[in-house]
């Protein structure tokens, strides 16, 4: 059964999403318009309504306090939940095929609930080098101020990962397509590897979008977003996800995740595990790490993103039909090196693309222009309809020059294996007229020395 944010149960999965006809599960595209909403009771609202508010009235002191027991179903304040944050949580939790998802502030609050949910101090977690620079500069920084240490894998290889869990691991973790490096993880492998110690396995899928891919059909047990990257689509909102599958057994392991078996002091002594069944672990994440430490996305943020999610599937058709033209375009082009694009025969992940993204590879991808780094430089301040910035999964094309911004923070080597050159130009290909994006960057690739 799914919960509601005070924890009651509201009807299955199916039920939420398709009252109508829960043995013919609708598909990606309609839950993306449709998930988590029906009209609303009152006022017959088609959108979602924006409640922007921060508590909400009770009928009594038995009515709060039963709020307070998670014995019936209401929102208390809005740190804890609210119901426009609810109707998306519901529709990215069914677009992910999850059980149920949190939905915060960032794509880095969402990364940092994920992991100290279930990482305390004295263990590790165990991930694949290429990541996006924030999640390794956490990982390689922060985490290990707070106890837990982190063990980077020689490569994203399943064989590499487990070379390095041992007795204190408490999750895999890996970006499903890789920022910038835009490799693509074996998340079968990894979810196998994972599982076989025990631990669960926490997947980034922000650039990937779960139109291409659902981790957990593979075996991945939490699901992580960035919605201000694809699914919000416009480049104006700031926010996270974690979805949970509702797949691993945290009571069959509960010697490492004891936090989810064991009566909690800091919650009137709730276990988890009673009370929310498969979805423990989304529970604890919204009881312990929301409710106290508060990174949570204000209605109107997830009002606009789920605005948003209404047209990601679309969207992803034009960015992938344009990135493959412009990956073309790049590799034909004799001012440029090198394009890591995974669906050109040649790349090392064109398999794992062909298994894991149905054959379209996705829009962000990095290049290398001949001449190196001052060639990318002059080539970068010579765009024109190209939007220079830091981000991604935007309506419109953008490109980022990762070495001097996202990931400044590493070393030559530490960028070398999150797959970072200093020549290497990345970019994220918009919905564009592809005519346009093409003379655009052909005008850049063929600018003169300044
Ligand atoms: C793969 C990936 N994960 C997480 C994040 C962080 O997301 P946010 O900027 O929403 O905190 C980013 C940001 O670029 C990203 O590319």
């Amino acid at each position: 059964m799914l919960r509601s944010n005070s924890g009651a149960e509201a009807g299955t999965l199916e039920e939420v999403l398709i009252p109508a006809k829960p043995s013919n599960p609708m598909k990606r595209e309609t839950v993306a318009i449709h998930g988590g909403y029906q009209a609303d009771p009152t006022t017959k609202s088609v959108a979602v309504p924006i409640y922007q508010t921060v508590a909400y009235a009770f009928d009594s002191a038995e009515h709060a306090a039963a709020l307070f027991n998670l014995e019936t179903e209401g929102y208390r304040y809005t740190r804890i939940g609210n119901p426009t944050t609810d109707v998306l949580e519901r529709r990215v939790a069914a677009l992910e095929g999850g059980l149920a998802a949190l939905c915060v502030s960032s794509g880095q609050a969402a990364l940092a609930y994920a992991v100290q949910n279930v990482a305390q101090m004295g263990t590790n977690i165990v991930s694949v080098p290429q990541l996006y620079g924030t999640t390794h500069t956490f990982f390689a920084h922060l985490l290990p101020q707070q106890g837990v240490t982190v063990r980077f894998a020689a490569s994203d290889e399943p064989s590499a990962i487990e070379k390095l869990i041992d007795g204190h691991t408490r999750a895999v973790f890996c970006e499903s397509v890789g920022n910038p490096a835009g490799n693509i993880c074996d998340i079968e492998e990894l979810a196998r590897v994972a599982h076989r110690h025990g631990v669960p396995l926490i997947v980034d899928n922000t650039v990937a979008t779960p139109i291409l891919l659902r981790p957990s059909e593979f075996g991945a047990d939490i699901v992580l977003h960035s919605l201000t990257k694809f699914l919000g689509g416009h480049g104006t909102t700031l926010g996270g996800a974690i979805v949970d599958s509702g797949n691993f057994p945290w009571k069959e392991h509960a010697d490492r995740f004891p936090m989810f078996s064991e009566p909690d002091a800091s919650y009137h002594g709730l276990v988890y595990t009673d009370h929310y069944g498969k979805t423990a672990y989304l529970g604890r994440c919204r009881s312990v790490y929301q409710r106290t430490t508060g990174a949570v996305l204000s209605p109107l943020s997830a009002f606009l993103l789920l605005q948003g999610i209404e047209t990601v599937a679309l969207r992803i058709e034009r960015h992938t039909e344009n990135a493959r033209k412009v990956a073309e375009f790049l590799r034909d082009h004799p001012r440029v090196e090198w394009v890591n694009y995974a669906g050109f025969p040649e790349s090392p992940y064109y398999a794992l693309a062909q298994k894991y993204l149905n054959g379209r590879a996705c829009s962000l991808m990095g290049f290398g222009i001949r001449g190196g780094y001052s060639a990318a430089v002059r080539f970068y301040d010579a765009l024109q309809l190209v939007t220079r910035l830091v981000n991604l999964g935007d309506a419109k094309t953008l490109a980022c020059h990762p070495a001097s911004t996202t990931h400044r923070q590493m070393s030559p080597e530490e960028q070398r294996s999150a797959g970072v050159t200093p020549g290497m130009i990345r970019l994220s290909i918009g919905i564009e007229h592809i005519d346009d994006i093409l003379a655009d960057l052909d005008q850049a690739l063929h600018a003169p020395n300044a």
